[in-house]
């Protein structure tokens, strides 16, 4: 077991691009979309006295990918939290679809999943413990979890790591297990925060064609990121600095970066 990250030879890459390919056919068939757009409408939220998001409205359509960029403390994270639920504005809306979102609760009945900055794993379960965990909430059962699980890990190249200990994954592969959890859900929404931050390059590439291929398959996909490569993959992005929005490059400049 490598507790580091290994970057790929290009012959296991090819392998690997071509086993994404085909558990991507297998999401597509069984994504559940609803076709509701994500949308904030003039978002305030603060911490105390820190003002994180001083009036951001943004709308993202099912099939759309939107990068947020920005400077760190610019409120990206804050803003995916509270197009989640999971923390309250002090004024303005959240909704999906019809639905005034208030709650994480609310959201993930609405298919919100969130892909948590620092990855929120369990690290004395495993792998696949992990990735399941969500699915049993959702309703599904044992069976279909674990497949579903096994299934979103081995696209993310974890095959070969279900079994091991999260707190024996180097960060990186602890990162691909948040980002395999998030995407077992086959949620029509997606919110990632920072997904690849820790990885390397080829295993950033099979992230984002991850992400790239829920929003092609007609999901709602919102992805924080530093990165201005991963940024280049969304079909529109919008700059935060200082909780306000600062630069929208708008639908019609995809894969360019501002
Ligand atoms: N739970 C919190 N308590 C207090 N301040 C917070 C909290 N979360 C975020 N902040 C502050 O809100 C601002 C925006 O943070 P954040 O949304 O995490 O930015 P980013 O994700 O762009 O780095 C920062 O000034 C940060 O320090
Ligand atoms: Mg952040």
């Amino acid at each position: 077991m490598g507790r580091h990250e290994q970057p790929a030879a290009p012959r296991g890459s090819a392998r690997r691009r071509a086993k994404v390919q085909r558990e991507l056919a297998g999401d597509a068939a069984y994504l559940r979309l609803s076709a509701a757009p994500v949308e904030g409408c003039d978002l305030h939220v603060c911490f105390g006295a820190v003002e994180a998001l001083r009036g951001v409205s943004v709308r993202v359509q099912p099939g759309e990918f939107l990068a947020v960029t920005g400077p760190s403390g610019a409120g990206k994270t804050t803003l995916l939290w509270v197009l989640a639920g999971a923390v309250p504005a002090r004024s303005g809306v959240a909704r999906i679809g019809e639905h005034e979102i208030r709650t994480r609760d609310q959201s993930a009945r609405l298919g919100v999943a969130l892909i948590p900055q620092g990855n929120g794993l369990a690290a004395v379960l495993t792998a696949v413990e992990n990735t399941v965990v969500p699915l049993l909430a959702a309703g599904r059962s044992p069976e279909q979890a674990r497949t579903a699980a096994v299934a979103a890990l081995a696209a993310v190249g974890l095959a070969d790591s279900v079994d091991h200990l999260v707190e024996e994954l180097s960060g990186g592969q602890q990162q691909r297990v948040a980002v395999a959890r998030g995407l077992a859900l086959a949620s029509p929404i997606l919110l990632a925060d920072e997904p690849t931050s820790e990885l390397d390059h080829d295993n950033r590439d099979v992230v984002l064609a991850l992400l790239r291929a829920r929003a092609d398959a007609g999901a709602v996909v919102v992805m924080a990121t530093h990165d201005p490569d991963a940024a280049a993959v969304a079909d529109r992005v919008i700059r935060l600095d200082d909780g306000k929005l600062v630069e929208d490059n708008g639908a019609a400049s995809r894969g360019r970066e501002p």
